[in-house]
């Protein structure tokens, strides 16, 4: 299996609402695949290209190059301590990268899937430098939000076009934006529509949210611009382009192929250079792809296309997008300054705790909000009192009374009944984890548990090892063979 969590872009720590979506939903199902036997691969790391960099690094007045240097080392240490078990967590700006970009930029070119365009782009009248997208600001013509950016909208999550804003400007300013001619390359997308439909249609299994994005955009496929005017990115690999410092390959078009670089650098660091193709031009693998809403369209579209484009890939079977994890209503945002970074709270709790509350009331299938009561709440009363309660109280007393797992008696039908529920309780969390239903799976577990504190409410072996020292290992016993499964 590969699980490929989204990347997140180096502009900065990350916060809750990010790991929500792409981090800890990826690392639950990869945790439980390797417990299960599967041979997972999970792959992953810094998106480090186009204006969401260059736009913050000015802001700072450092240089692209440093800003992701500085950020992806925070990054890979906010992962860390979140207790994340990637097999790779990479970057986008390694040469190995490059190579990849570049080779599937050439097989598309080759096949005649990108083609050559004049396009109007923003520029400063003043200044006359080109603006990138996500340099303009507007009112969103889908929605009517007011603040979208020319890239895309953060309150709709389609993607724009900054000339189809209603009142385009400079973000940050009221500065005007002028439009003028560019050339750049377009990946022919009508072309592979309805390859691309009827993949998504047979894709029932996908959340309603997937499902509904995805078939709303191949409805209306354009060729979409795949580079920019920008002098941060990979080079276009070709003739007059490669030279020329101010064009360079779109960062969405170079970050999604980012889960194979990723996975043939992971090969090659294990001395094993085609160990990648076991994941990839294999029909057996599942691929598992884990994301924010805002990312569906790239990964159910864009990436896809790319695959079916240079052929002999393998396609995404599994797309997971949370929704968004808010604070009193309103989407956690750095740039807006509402947000609780991840270090944060590692600094106050333990991983777990935040985790088991981002899986267990986090935006899986609705926007939800963060509370600071209720994170507090759900570990108190859940976690705690129900999980941590069972492993404590079973292994201290089995320690301090047996020094090991007691050796039990004939088991009666009661403790039998017990496993056989646990066992049970266990196959249903597979398949629903099997499933993306996260939730669902994790209140399975707490029941499950919750029902091997009442048999050890009933039999109360602290108590019965006075009287019944067999039985009550024989129930220690059983109680450990349940925290085990
Ligand atoms: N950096 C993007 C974001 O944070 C996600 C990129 S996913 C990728 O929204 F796979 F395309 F890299
Ligand atoms: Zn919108």
């Amino acid at each position: 299996m590969l699980v490929a969590p989204a990347w997140p872009y180096a502009n900065g720590p990350r916060h809750i609402g990010h790991v929500a979506g792409f981090a800890v939903p990826a690392d639950v199902l990869a945790r439980f695949e390797r417990l299960r036997g599967s041979r997972v691969l999970m792959a992953s790391g810094t998106d480090e290209h186009g204006t969401p960099i260059t736009y913050e690094a000015d802001k700072l007045g450092v240089a692209p190059r440093e800003f992701v240097d500085r950020n992806n080392a925070m990054i890979v240490e906010d992962l860390r301590r979140l207790g994340m078990t990637y097999d790779i967590f990479t970057r986008t700006t390694t040469r190995n990268h490059y190579r990849v970009t570049q080779d599937m930029f050439l097989k598309l070119y080759e096949k005649g899937y990108l083609v050559k365009k004049t396009q109007m782009g923003a520029f400063d009248p003043v200044s006359g430098r080109t603006l990138p997208d996500r340099y303009i600001e507007g009112k969103c013509p889908i929605c009517g939000f007011d603040s979208a950016r020319g890239d895309q909208c953060e309150n709709c999550g389609n993607q724009l076009d900054p000339i189809d804003l209603i009142n385009p400007h400079q973000r940050g300013s009221n500065a005007p934006v002028e439009f003028k001619e560019t050339e750049h390359f377009f990946f022919d997308l009508p072309a592979l529509g309805d390859q691309l439909k009827e993949w998504i249609e047979r894709h029932d299994n996908w959340r309603p949210n997937v499902r509904k994005y995805s078939l709303e955009f191949v409805r209306n496929l354009k060729p979409r611009a795949i580079t920019r005017d920008l002098d941060w990115g990979v080079p276009v690999p070709l003739p007059g382009w490669e030279e020329n410092p101010h064009k360079k390959i779109y960062v969405w078009f170079d970050a999604v192929i980012g889960y194979l670089s990723a996975s043939i650098e992971w090969a090659a660091q294990r001395g094993d250079p085609d160990a990648w193709k076991e994941w990839w031009q294999n029909d057996g693998a599942w691929h598992y792809y884990v994301m924010g809403k805002d990312n569906i369209t790239f990964h159910t579209v864009l990436w896809p296309a790319i695959l079916m484009g240079a052929g002999n890939l393998k396609l995404p079977d599994e797309i997971v997008a949370s929704e968004y994890l808010n604070m009193a209503g309103k989407k956690l945002s750095t740039s807006r300054g509402q947000v609780i970074y991840v270090r944060d709270v590692l600094e106050r709790y333990d991983p777990d705790a935040l985790r088991y509350y981002l899986m267990i009331a986090g935006p899986e299938n609705q926007d939800t909000d963060f509370t600071w009561p209720e994170f507090v709440r759900r570990n108190n009363d859940e976690l705690v009192a129900t999980w941590g309660n069972l492993v404590h109280r079973t292994l201290v007393n089995a320690h301090r009374n047996f020094g090991s797992v007691p050796q039990p008696e004939k088991l009666t039908e009661v403790d039998e009944a017990l496993i056989k529920e646990v066992e049970a309780g266990l196959d249903r969390v597979a398949v629903e984890l099997g499933q993306a239903r996260f939730q669902i799976a994790l209140r399975y577990a707490m029941t499950t548990a919750a029902k091997v504190n009442v048999y050890l409410g009933t039999e109360q072996p602290w108590h019965t090892i006075k009287t019944d020292r067999a039985r009550a290992g024989t129930v220690l016993y059983v109680a450990l063979r349940c925290v085990d499964i």
